[in-house]
């Protein structure tokens, strides 16, 4: 065992309230006032990229929606593999993500791309990287170590990161009202609180769910809007550490495809963070007889979005999360591998950082 967990997944699971309270105490009271942002010493940007690989990408996603929602900012988001012929326009910000800072798909992207009007940010759980050392300015995750070749508490790190940083940004280049990042930089500090009830309840329902579906060969994870993205989080979670096929979707692709793959069983986890159409998308999963996994808020099957959050205005307020749903997205991944005999911390044909293309 590893402090008392069985296995380091376990420990940086755990982790993972602590690790948002850390960071937000760092950086929340420099959102405001901009300086967060006004630091780093940056030139004006007209619009952002969004870089990286695999988990590091779905966080960097994370906060391109922050951007683009709560600041009408242009995101383009690039796989690094296949970032080599992207067109830099000037005065783009390049957001980097990466927990290692040395995935190679990612260093050589950002060595191909023509980066002379963009200024380059890493966001990083390592600031002496190759990436960190080739960044104009770094962001620090601030994680901590991570063991576990899937990454879990650098991910929430780099999403509460850079959604800081962002606002940051939005209030120094005045794209977005005070009274708005008031309500944002809010959220931000309730994530401790949020994760640790997610931590909670998800220990609670989930096993007798991943018990009722070891044998399904497959598994779909839908969302909207930055649910989308947590969607292919948990799927890329389930893939890496169960070995079972997943796929993600945004839910109204379903009836254009995708609901085809659903039969009696089929296990369907739907991100639901407060966007009426998802009932509709709920109730087609339904019909086929297809098993709904609802993550979201009270009466969902994994309640878990907005627990203990304040009602009221903040309803509505949460455009670039429920970041808190990616616990039982984490939790039933390695629930369901661990009931299939793999192991957690090192799955098959993986390494924890990538530095071969
Ligand atoms: O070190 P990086 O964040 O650059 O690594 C990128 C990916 O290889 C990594 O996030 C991978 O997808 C994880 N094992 C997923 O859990």
């Amino acid at each position: 065992g590893v402090d008392g967990h069985p296995d380091f997944m376990s420990k940086e699971i755990a982790e993972q309230p602590d690790v948002a309270a850390r960071i937000v105490d760092r950086l929340a009271p420099h959102v405001l006032d901009g300086s967060l942002w006004a630091d780093l010493a940056l030139p004006r940007f007209d619009r952002v990229t969004v870089i990286g690989c695999g988990t590091s990408l779905n966080a960097g996603r994370m906060i391109g929606g922050a951007l683009s929602s709560l600041g009408r900012v242009p995101v383009r988001t690039l796989v690094a593999s296949e970032a080599a012929d992207a067109v830099m326009e000037p005065r783009t910000l390049v957001l980097a993500l990466s927990q290692s800072g040395e995935t190679a798909d990612l260093l050589n992207a950002i060595e191909r791309l023509d980066l002379s009007r963009s200024s380059l940010v890493a966001i990083t759980n390592n600031e002496h990287s190759t990436l960190a050392r080739q960044a104009d300015s770094v962001l620090t995750c601030d994680a901590g170590p991570e063991i576990g070749v899937a990454a879990t508490k650098t991910f929430v790190a780099q999403v509460i990161t850079g959604v800081a940083a962002a606002l940051s940004a939005l209030v120094a280049s005045e794209r977005m009202l005070r009274s708005d990042a008031v309500r944002h930089s809010d959220e931000l500090r309730l994530m401790p609180e949020l994760l640790a009830h997610a931590i909670a309840v998800s220990h609670e329902v989930l096993p007798s769910i991943v018990a009722g579906v070891l044998d399904e060969p497959g598994f779909l994870f839908l969302g909207q809007g930055t649910g989308v993205v947590l969607a292919a989080e948990g799927a890329l979670k389930l893939k890496e550490l169960s070995y079972r096929w997943a796929e993600h979707q945004p839910a109204g692709e379903l009836k254009h495809g995708p609901l085809a793959l659903v039969d009696r069983g089929t296990p369907v986890l739907v991100i639901d963070s407060g966007d009426p159409r998802i009932d509709r998308s709920i109730a087609e999963v339904d019909a086929r007889g297809g098993r709904i996994v609802r993550i979201g808020g009270p009466g969902s099957t994994v309640p878990v979005v907005g627990l203990g959050r304040p009602a009221g205005p903040m309803a509505g307020a949460r455009r670039w999360g429920p970041l808190e749903a990616v616990v039982p997205l984490q939790i039933f991944a390695r629930d369901l591998a661990l009931a299939l005999g793999r192991d957690v911390d090192k799955p098959r044909n993986l390494a924890k950082s990538v530095t071969v293309e």
